[in-house]
């Protein structure tokens, strides 16, 4: 089938090269001239891991290109999916600009009847009004020409071609069987579980998965915070919790909060949704100020042995909102670099592939290492935001080239055990404290 692909961003370059990969041609259509020359260079813009080595065979085979001229890409698909960005406006909503201004394109474009489906993550009964507005647009003599469905994406950055080439499930939310039996036609080949349904189902299904997967871990964060508390060690109690089917051992993982481009979005747009129907989400209200509080446990229990930060050199273990990516949106990283700073630290930071990033933020304020050991000589401290595999298997002696191996680990890297026989001064999230504080 022929399909145009709008937006390369995560979702639209990854579900186009994939869809590409089992044999349909696919367009990628993106407003960047850049991007679209990097791509036709074989070149992905995104780091994912595997990525650009499938975009460059499915281009080789002719079955991949990439455009910026909508209107020619449009008229020749079958089918439009859209996978632009819907990212948070200031009151916590989804802001659809990308959207409709796509959707205003598609309008302008085609010469036939279209199926447009919608990938991005969008508010429940936007699928709906999108239907409306291209009957407006399209006006009487194309009345009809855009039937819309949702079918929202669950891939993860870092895992995204897994996620897509072996999905669990494929959400298609239709108002007609006609629109349900293209998208089949279209995902058979994946050989995937196909769940049919309506459109608000369908865009419920994504946020409601994001939501309960974000309060999973806000929850074993509140219970890791109780752990410290009480002397129950989170790990024991994770390993006890996940073994129960029902609830599973994965998104169990304690730690100093989650971030990325989906999670705190979608909890904070899913909860704004509920309160403009009258209806308030407790439990994802809940959800967001656990994860916003849980940003600052490292700096709570380093206060406690540095009352001071000021002119004391602090090494930084990590910064992207997790490994496998070097996306830094929402990192629980960047509001405690800005911390430091403004306390008058000294910073020094490493991360495999965050670096370039971190810099367009933080540019000549942060000094930016090559290696884990550079940044830890003569340290004051150690904090680690996020667990790079090269982190949870360095040698922990290396934490002695600093001043004092004071070591915060906000991703629990590293067993207690091992800290404790590394002679270092550690705090982990919900486990016992080695080495003890010394102001508390
Ligand atoms: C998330 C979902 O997992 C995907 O299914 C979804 O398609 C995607 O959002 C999206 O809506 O586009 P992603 O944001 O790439 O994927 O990252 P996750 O792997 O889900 O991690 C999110 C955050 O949760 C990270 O900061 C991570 O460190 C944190 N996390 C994850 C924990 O703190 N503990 C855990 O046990 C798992």
């Amino acid at each position: 089938m022929k399909i145009a692909v709008a937006g390369t961003g995560y979702v639209g370059l990854v579900t186009g090269t994939c869809l590409a990969k089992i044999g349909h041609t696919v367009f990628c259509v993106d407003k960047e001239a850049s991007k679209i020359a990097q791509l036709r260079r074989g070149e992905s813009p995104i780091y994912e891991p595997g990525l650009e080595a499938e975009i460059v065979e499915a281009k080789d085979a002719g079955r991949l290109h990439f455009t910026t001229d909508y209107a020619v890409a449009y008229r020749q698909a079958e089918v439009i999916m859209i996978g632009v960005a819907t990212p948070e406006n200031t009151d916590g909503s989804a802001n659809l600009q990308a959207l409709y201004q796509v959707c205003e394109q598609i309008a302008a474009s085609i010469t036939s009847p279209t199926l447009v489906v919608v990938k991005s993550t969008v508010p429940i009964g936007t699928n709906d009004r999108l239907a409306a507005y291209f009957d407006q647009l399209l006006g009487d003599s194309r009345k009809n020409w855009v039937e819309v469905a949702s079918n929202p994406e669950f891939l993860s950055q870092g895992t995204a071609l897994r996620d897509t080439l072996q999905a669990e499930r494929i959400v298609i939310g239709t108002e007609s069987q006609e629109a349900a039996d293209i998208l089949t036609e279209i995902y058979t080949p994946f050989d995937q579980p196909i769940l049919k349904m309506n459109r608000r189902s369908a865009e419920m299904v994504k946020y409601a998965s994001n939501d309960f997967l974000a309060l999973k871990i806000s929850f074993v964060n509140d219970i890791a915070n109780l752990c410290e508390a009480v002397g129950a060690d989170i790990d024991e109690v994770t390993s006890g919790m996940g073994a129960d089917s029902r609830i599973g051992s994965r998104f169990l993982a304690p730690g100093i909060g989650y971030g990325g481009s989906c999670f705190p979005k979608d909890t904070k747009a899913l909860h704004w949704l509920a309160e403009e129907a009258g209806y308030t989400l407790k439990t994802i209200r809940a959800a967001i100020d656990v994860n916003e509080k849980q940003r600052f446990k490292l700096m709570q229990a380093a206060r406690k042995d540095i009352p001071l930060f000021a002119g004391k050199k602090i090494a930084v273990l990590g910064a992207t909102f997790k490994p496998g990516t070097d996306d830094l949106r929402e990192a629980p990283s960047i509001p405690n670099l800005q911390m430091l700073l403004n306390e008058g630290a000294d910073v020094h930071v490493y991360d495999p592939v965050g670096l370039p990033n971190l810099e367009n933020v933080f540019g000549s304020r942060l000094h930016y290492g090559e290696s884990v050991a550079s940044v830890l000589q003569g340290a004051d401290a150690c904090f680690i935001f996020t667990e790079w595999a090269a982190f949870k298997e360095m040698d922990l002696a290396l934490f002695h080239t600093m001043r004092e191996p004071r070591v915060y680990d906000g991703r629990n890297c590293f067993s207690v055990k091992a800290a404790e026989q590394a002679g270092l001064q550690y705090y982990s999230i919900g486990r016992a404290r080695v080495g003890g504080a010394v102001f508390a």
